[in-house]
């Protein structure tokens, strides 16, 4: 039997890598984190391709994708991403990179470069695909679409002590700043903007916690298809 390819797409600190990544190893399938993705390509540009002014030249990314390799690897139960073969786990999560990935993400030659790739990893089924176009552009005959939202004060809460917990320091004020700002150039992007695909299960975890809203999760793919 082909195994689900479950879709998961949402505002930014909704939790969907942190969810995706726990029902994938109960469903026996494998997580996929586009961000990361968009975010390594971030890194890249930030290391190799700005001008004078410390800005990103977008022309010399597009002319240097030949030069990227992205990879996951498994490292102690953790996929985590590597970079013509650099560990960039830590790295795609700084501040810098957060100020700079919606600048990058929203670039046709970016997306386009990306989107085979995320595709083909689903071809075979028995994936959960975390991101903000996943169940409307990247694969819009996934079995299951989830979109996550939550208020903008928890999500705040929510960043900001995930970047303490991995050793950053953090103000919370530029955390929910970067947020409101990510979310409104994710939105209105002329490509694959974020929003709710159409036959999308919405999932407010404003008040709930993550078991719950796995728990949520769980309770739909049990309902709909009685998958789990
Ligand atoms: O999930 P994240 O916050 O790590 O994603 C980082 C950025 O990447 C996000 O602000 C928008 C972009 N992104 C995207 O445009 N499409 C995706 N499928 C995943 C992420």
């Amino acid at each position: 039997m082909k195994k689900p390819v479950i879709a998961i797409d949402g505002y930014s600190s909704t939790g969907k890598s942190s969810i995706s990544k726990i029902i994938a190893e109960k469903l026996g399938i494998v997580h996929l984190d586009t961000g990361a993705l968009y975010r390594g390509i971030t890194w890249f540009a930030l290391q190799n391709c700005v001008d004078d002014k410390d800005e990103i030249n977008l022309e010399e990314l597009f002319k240097s994708f030949h030069l990227i390799e992205l990879e996951f690897k498994k490292e102690e139960d953790e996929l985590v991403l590597f970079l013509n073969k650099i560990n960039v786990s830590k790295e795609i999560r700084t501040a810098e990179v957060s100020d700079n990935v919606s600048l990058i993400a929203k670039q046709k030659e970016v997306r386009d470069f990306l989107l085979e790739a995320q595709r083909s990893i689903a071809r075979n089924g028995g994936v959960i695909m975390d991101g903000r176009d996943i169940g409307t552009v990247v694969l819009p005959d996934a079995d299951f679409k989830f979109f996550l939202t939550a208020s903008i004060e928890e999500r705040t809460k929510r960043r900001y002590n995930e970047l303490l917990s991995m050793g950053f320091e953090a103000d919370e004020n530029q955390v929910r700043e970067n947020l409101i700002e990510r979310d409104r150039i994710d939105s209105e992007r002329e490509i694959s903007p974020l929003r709710q695909a159409e036959d999308a299960i919405v999932i407010d975890n404003t008040n709930l916690t993550k078991s719950q809203t796995i728990e949520s999760i769980l309770q739909h793919l049990k309902k709909i298809n009685n998958f789990y």
